[in-house]
């Protein structure tokens, strides 16, 4: 199975595969124009993997200028204990290597057991105990 990039034409399917993962929120910016926005901003970053013309494992990914920054990153149940999350973070990766980006963060809820045993699992990715996350909510229009 190979990793192509996301398109504006996968969002349907792909908020449906995030809807049905425990683990995933969904916000506003997932909706149809923030998420065409992302990609525009992020060419070729966010990647999938597609099964039968449906996409089972997906990952979002950005950067800006600085940090590379890691989002949504879900494999369908059937679809896991394959390697298919650690392909999509590789390829991830490797692209924002060439962009010059050599550091990314991921933000992984305290309630999703199987993301932080992913995370904890990846070598050379370290769990902060240093930083604190605080967040600003604006409205949105
Ligand atoms: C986390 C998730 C993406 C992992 O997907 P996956 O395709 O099963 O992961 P991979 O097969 O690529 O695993 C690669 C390595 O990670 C580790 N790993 C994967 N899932 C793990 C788990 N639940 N617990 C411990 N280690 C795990 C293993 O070491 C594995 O290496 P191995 O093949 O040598 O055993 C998947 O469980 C998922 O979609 N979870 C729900 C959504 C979610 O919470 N996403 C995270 C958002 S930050």
């Amino acid at each position: 199975m190979n990793a192509r990039p996301v398109t504006p034409s996968d969002h349907p399917a792909l908020l449906s595969l995030w809807q049905r993962t425990p683990g995933i929120r969904i916000r506003p910016e997932d909706r149809f124009e923030p998420f065409c926005d992302y990609l525009a901003r992020n060419p070729g970053l966010s990647l999938l993997v597609e099964v039968e013309g449906l996409p089972v494992a997906c990952l979002m990914a950005g950067h800006d200028g600085r940090r590379g920054y890691l989002q949504h990153l879900v494999v369908d149940v059937a679809y896991r204990g394959r390697g298919l999350a650690r392909l999509l973070l590789e390829r991830t990766l490797a692209s924002l290597a060439e962009l010059g980006i050599h550091k990314s963060h991921v933000f992984v809820l305290r309630d999703a057991p199987q993301a932080l045993a992913f995370w904890q699992a990846q070598d050379g990715w370290e769990q902060r105990d240093d930083i604190e996350v605080f967040s600003m909510q604006g409205r949105h229009s």
